[in-house]
């Protein structure tokens, strides 16, 4: 059955520091038909990600923001529900940006299919999808690992971190993570794998534990936060290291810049190579990232953790939570149940419930 109207949450204000409750406004609206050639998507998941800061702020960035008054941004996996679309029928199961909503109307430019016995449907949101990719092309064609290098991560526990230091460990790297809780470090190393991981809130002496977790010093920096964690890194580089400059979640919701990092002498005297990029550098290989990706996880080399909440309306705290770093794992917003036949075995025991660990 579809409903008459659905909920959409809108950006109603730029904000300032981390995102609030009236930033946002929850509008009930009809729910649209689909014209020819369109097709019309029940949303399941909406997946929260820290870009969505950037797309708040009106600032200049590599694509311009949500315009006040639209409705956020995001991407989905959802059911498709009527289809005038030759290639999208009934039932498929499809994941695009079709945004925080519970309904949405598309032409099919930018969706794509899932294969909802492959995998849990979600995981086109993680590990199968967009953080998947950033870990997969990040660290690989950007940070250029060698078997036997060192490959540090920051936020190493998240949807991205959690899969960089897995596929360093895949090529046949030492791993180490920073993450912001004795659980999320208990998790790098005790599950993920990583052979060494840091909590970066309460470690006394961040340079004493990155030399005791690095003997052999940092070659390769997937930097997922930015500010005071990369001057430390900075520090204990080796020569030619390479920094994939992936996010800078520290700094997302400043309102005034932080002086990080300040040392670029080691970047002369190790001849460093910095280089910030972006998953869609990548977009003409996503085919050959998601068939590794895919691979991989059947063979049981990836795991992945799932953070999430249930209902369109919990999304923009949740959002605040994630740039908080209260997320654990992928963070998800479960905004209607599956569809039948995606609800494969095993589906709830990949998610731990909030506030456990
Ligand atoms: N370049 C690209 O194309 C691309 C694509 C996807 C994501 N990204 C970036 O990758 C990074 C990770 O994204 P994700 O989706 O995987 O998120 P995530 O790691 O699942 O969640 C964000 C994590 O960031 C950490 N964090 C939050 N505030 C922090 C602070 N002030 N200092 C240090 N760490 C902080 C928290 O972990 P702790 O508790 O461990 O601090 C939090 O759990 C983000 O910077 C994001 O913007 C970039």
């Amino acid at each position: 059955m579809i409903p008459a109207t659905h909920r959409q949450i809108r950006l109603v204000a730029r904000p300032t520091g981390y995102p609030k409750g009236e930033d946002f406004q929850t509008v009930e609206s009809p729910v649209p038909e689909p014209g020819p050639g369109e097709f019309l998507v029940r949303v399941v998941y909406l997946s929260l990600d820290p870009y969505m800061r950037g797309r708040m702020s009106d600032a200049r960035s590599y694509v311009p923001p949500v315009a006040l008054g639209d409705v956020m941004e995001g991407g989905t996996v959802g059911e498709v529900m009527r289809s005038n679309h030759p290639g999208f029928d009934v039932g498929d199961v499809v994941e695009g940006r079709l945004g925080w909503q519970e309904y949405a109307v598309s032409s099919g430019k930018g969706v794509r299919k899932i294969d909802a016995s492959m995998a849990p449907i979600s995981t086109a949101l993680g590990v199968l999808g967009m953080p998947g990719l950033t870990a997969y092309f990040g660290l690989l064609e950007v940070g250029q690992p060698k078997a036997g290098e060192t490959v540090v991560v920051s936020a190493a526990s998240g949807a991205v971190g959690g899969l960089v230091g897995q596929i360093a460990k895949l090529r046949g790297c030492r791993a180490v993570g920073l993450a912001g809780s004795d659980a999320k470090v208990r998790y790098i190393t005790d599950e993920l794998g990583y052979d060494a991981g840091i909590n970066y809130r309460t470690v006394p002496d961040l340079d004493a534990a990155l030399r005791a977790a690095c003997p052999g010093g940092i070659d390769v920096y997937f930097d997922n936060v930015g500010g005071r964690i990369t001057e430390a890194v900075s520090r204990h580089v080796n020569m030619f290291a390479r920094f994939a400059v992936c996010g800078l979640i520290s700094q997302y919701n400043l309102t005034e810049p932080e002086h990080a990092p300040r040392n670029e002498r080691f970047v002369l005297v190790n001849r460093v190579r910095i280089q910030g990029f972006l998953v869609f550098d990548f977009a003409a290989r996503y085919k050959e990232g998601l068939a590794q990706l895919a691979e991989w996880l059947r063979q049981g080399h990836l795991r992945y953790r799932e953070d999430i909440v249930d209902g369109l309306d919990r999304a923009p705290g949740a959002l605040t939570d994630l740039l908080h770093g209260r997320n654990f794992g992928k963070m998800l917003v479960r905004v209607g149940p599956e569809p039948a036949a995606a609800r494969g075995p095993g589906g709830a025991a990949r998610s731990v419930p909030r506030g456990r660990s």
